[in-house]
């Protein structure tokens, strides 16, 4: 029996090394594996708990509820902000307003520079129906008159564009368009006055409900 000098046979001695190597490789692939798997569960709680990880998803929520809360804080609506935001007095003279097949303006607020001597309100309607169907046009009153002159208007039919002729309360109307077509209206600043309450509204019956605004003139 030959001996390798540990008390092993020569073969016993290779075989023990096999043994070891493969134990040895085992091992590293258990510890590659299982490193993997802890990294793995690092990296998702990291992108979760980690302040400087996603860092712009991260505020973006809180940039939107800081804007809101400035815009409550004012008393405004967001739209409101909006216009004040993108307000430009000249610019503000010329307004184009949108009226679709769904009994909807595209606007809730217009708002316009108290420096126009005169305002145009350009309407468009966007939608497909006649205008005996789906008609759509722009009326501007006193707020306090809207209501009144909205019923008024019912009355005064298509052919007067249902709005009441010759009507002091009446400070613009336009044309009652339908679908694909587009009008509009100028009138003077005169009756008009910084910081007063107006509506502007669709007169076609049963429109005014929905179809309305308001109009805002600003110093
Ligand atoms: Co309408």
């Amino acid at each position: 029996m030959s001996d390798s000098g540990l008390g092993f046979s020569h073969n016993r001695f290779i075989g023990l090394i096999v043994v070891i190597g493969v134990l040895v490789l085992l091992f590293e692939g258990i510890s590659i594996f299982g490193g993997n798997i802890i990294k793995a569960q690092v990296e998702r709680s990291t992108s979760k708990n980690h302040p400087n990880k996603n860092i712009e998803k991260r505020l973006q929520p809180a940039i939107a509820l800081s804007q809101k809360e400035a815009a409550n804080n004012d008393g405004l609506s967001d739209d409101v902000v909006d216009a004040v935001v993108n307000f430009v007095a000249a610019d503000s003279c010329n307004q184009v307003i949108e009226g679709n097949d769904m009994l909807q303006f595209n606007l809730k607020e217009m708002v316009v520079s108290s420096s126009c001597s005169e305002i145009t309100v350009t309407l468009q309607h966007t939608g497909a129906m006649p205008a005996n169907v789906m008609g759509h046009n722009w009326v501007l009153t006193n707020t306090a008159d809207f209501m009144p002159v909205a019923t008024a208007g019912g009355g005064a039919g298509m052919a007067n564009n249902y709005v009441p002729v010759n009507d002091a309360r009446v400070i613009a109307a336009s044309d009652v368009i339908g679908g694909g077509a587009e009008t509009s209206v100028t009138f003077s600043s005169d009756l008009l006055s910084a910081g007063g309450d107006y509506t502007f509204f669709c007169s076609f019956p049963g429109h005014y409900a929905i179809m309305k605004g308001s109009f805002v003139v600003r110093d």
